[in-house]
């Protein structure tokens, strides 16, 4: 049924200045227009890519960021841990940082930890630069979207869009979910099946680029092939990083003999 115009009500979160009511049609239904249309492109349709450690080297960011919070509570914290937390929330990474004293805390001082070690993640994050995207990155990225194949971030971090801004990568994709749009973090499949949601994309189109054996057990979960960026428990197969990487070795799974 067409929209009638002169019924809309302005919501209260209307923006500011708007000149004309088709103006406001175009601003209510604009939504709508983003959604793609399903894709026809035979084989590989998307690629979905894990942010830290995969488009970005942040794991001494969240290395020095952690170590500086158990150290403030005289917890012992090492790289052998911080691997463990690779692509899992940050609220999950504070209950194993604190192990067998989890339960002592109040959710309210363990909310209060969680964002003072953000505090310290974010201070080494902002002095991100578009130079350190990940080697390859840009050139895989322009080869998919030459090829029309959609790309996506799917991350469980809730600082993924501002990385993307600081690496000057955000309009790179065609869509990005990160720790705040999810109920349940990786290994649980709900990130990679809303990205392939929003994407218009069968699951099984859809690859997943991940560092991380949470995020390799969470695509598994949800039938998607996968990379792993150096050995990663659990990919189907592995590579050294992105400059590995090209169209024809992502469509491989695809091709028919
Ligand atoms: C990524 C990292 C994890 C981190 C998680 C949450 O997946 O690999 O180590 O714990 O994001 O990040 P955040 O920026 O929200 O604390
Ligand atoms: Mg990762």
């Amino acid at each position: 049924m067409p929209l009638n115009v002169e019924k809309v009500k302005y919501p209260l979160a209307a923006p500011a200045t708007l000149p004309d009511v088709h103006d406001f049609a175009s601003w209510l239904l604009a939504p709508a227009h983003r959604i793609p249309p399903k894709p026809t492109r035979p084989g590989l349709q998307a690629v979905l890519f894990d942010l830290d450690g995969v488009l970005v080297d942040t794991a001494a960011f969240h290395y020095h960021a952690w170590k500086h919070l158990a150290d403030e509570l005289t917890l012992p914290f090492d790289e052998n841990l911080n691997r463990s937390f690779r692509g899992v929330p940050r609220m999950a990474c504070l209950d194993l940082l604190l192990g067998e004293h989890a339960r002592y805390f109040a959710i309210e001082e363990k909310t209060v930890l969680a964002e003072r070690k953000n505090g310290y993640y974010l201070d080494q994050v902002r002095t991100l630069r578009p130079e350190d995207a990940a080697p390859g990155a840009r050139d895989l990225l322009t080869e998919l979207r030459a090829a029309g194949v959609r790309t996506a971030v799917v991350s469980a971090s809730k600082n993924a869009r501002l990385v993307l801004d600081l690496l000057r990568l955000a309009d790179a994709f065609d869509t990005v979910v990160d720790g705040g749009d999810v109920t349940r973090g990786k290994p649980d499949p709900q990130c990679f099946l809303k990205a392939a949601a929003t994407l218009r994309t069968a699951p099984q189109r859809c690859l997943v680029i991940e560092d991380g054996e949470a995020g390799i057990r969470a695509a598994r979960a949800a039938d998607m092939p996968t990379v792993g960026i150096a050995p990663v428990r659990g990919a189907q197969r592995s590579v050294g990083g992105l400059t590995d990487l090209s169209l024809p070795f992502l469509d491989a799974p695809y091709a028919t003999p």
